[in-house]
Formats: structure tokens, sequence, C-alpha cells
């Protein structure tokens, strides 16, 4: 008889501890962000067709380093060789509370998926850019224009693509994705 109580006593304690936390309004105690601006800030823009701007594609030595060096690395904080003209490491952009703030800047680290001359552990998601010249522009297989919308948004070229969207997204200006096709269509050793 008394445990059959004492357990009547606790299922009525569990029972009303449960209804006084249902009855808090807890929605007051934190603020909740609007999910579907969330989710409308996450979502890639519909893809874009791009025209390569007039001498787009150069041999300029600065525009093909700033292309390998966008090409080859993370960001401006893991970076180690010193950017070439041209190309920070850091850069101004606006915090959570408006005012500026230093930020590393972000680079194409394309060698995640792609080997070319030179890369140092490279992936193999995406298709071997060595040689491109080579193969690819000099046999007519591919051309500038191509290699700059690949770049820019290449979705266009394949709408199931893995490949990272650099102009649509504005990772990247029109300028660097020229300095970045200039490198990978310039001739290697
Ligand atoms: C997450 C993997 C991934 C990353 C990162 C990536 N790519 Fe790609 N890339 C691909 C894949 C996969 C393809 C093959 C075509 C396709 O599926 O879109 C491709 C295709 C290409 C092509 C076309 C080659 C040809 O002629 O067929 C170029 C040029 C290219 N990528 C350049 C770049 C550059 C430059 C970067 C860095 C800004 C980059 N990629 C980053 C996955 C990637």
């Amino acid at each position: 008889m008394y445990n059959k109580m004492t357990r009547i006593s606790c299922v009525v304690a569990v029972l009303s501890t449960t209804v006084l936390l249902n009855a808090t309004d807890m929605t007051k105690a934190y603020s909740m962000p609007d999910a579907s601006k969330l989710i409308e800030k996450d979502l890639l823009k519909p893809a874009q067709k791009y025209s390569m701007p007039k001498g787009c594609i150069s041999t300029d030595k600065d525009s093909i380093a700033r292309g390998k060096y966008i090409f080859h690395n993370l960001n401006g904080k893991k970076a180690k060789a010193t950017p070439p003209k041209g190309l920070a490491k850091f850069v101004e952009k606006k915090g959570k509370d408006g005012k500026m703030v230093k930020k590393p800047k972000q680079y194409g680290n394309c060698v995640a998926c792609h080997n070319i001359e030179g890369a140092k552990g490279a992936g193999n998601i995406g298709p071997d850019l060595s040689k491109y010249k080579a193969t690819f522009i000099d046999t007519k297989t591919r051309d500038h224009a191509f290699v700059y919308q690949k770049i820019a948004d290449p979705r266009i070229d394949n709408p199931n693509t893995h490949m990272t969207v650099n102009l649509t997204t504005k990772l990247f200006n029109e300028k660097e994705i020229c300095d970045i096709a200039s490198y990978i269509v310039s001739e290697k050793k």
C-alpha cells in the first residue's frame, strides 16, 4: 500500500511538472530569426550566362600570377607566399554591427578538385587542367569564352555540376575571373 501511494504521488508530481513546463512560453526567452529570410540568403541565384569582357584573357605576368595565387590557395589567412601585385590577403567587410572589419580574402582553392602544373595534393573530382592550352585551346576543343563561363558559373555547362559558382555568387569579380582564366590557358613549364 505504501509503495503504491508513493508511485501515484510520483506520477502526479511528474505530470504537474510537465504541465508547468508546457505552460511557460519559451518563445520569449530567446529571439527567433525569420527562417525564410535565412534560407533565401543561402540559396544560390539561378545559373547565369556571361559574356567575356574585352581583353579578358591576357599574357600579362601579373594577371597570370594573380590567377595562379587564387587557384592554389584557400584564403588569405592560409596563404603563405606574398600575394602578387593587385591581390590582397585581407579585405574590409561590413561586420554584424555595421562596422568595417578586416577579413581574410577567400580564394578559389581550385586544387581541391583539379590538378594543374605544380599543384600540391590536388584533388581529382574535377578534370586535370594540366597542359590545358595544348590539350584544349590549341586543338579548339575549348575556347577562352568557355573557360570564362565555366569559372563564372559552371551550371550553364552542367546544371548538376559539383563545381563552385564564382561570379554569380560575387566570390570573385570579372577581373579576377579573367586572371584565373588567363592562368589556366597560359603556357606553363
Ligand atoms: C568541388 C570541386 C570543384 C572545385 C572546387 C572546382 N572545380 Fe572546376 N570542375 C569541377 C568538375 C566536376 C568539373 C567538370 C565539369 C562539371 O561537372 O562541371 C570542372 C570543370 C572545370 C573546368 C572545365 C574543364 C574543361 O575544359 O572541361 C574548368 C576550366 C574549371 N573547372 C576551373 C576551375 C577553377 C578555376 C576553380 C577554382 C576557382 C574550380 N574549377 C574549382 C569541380 C570543381
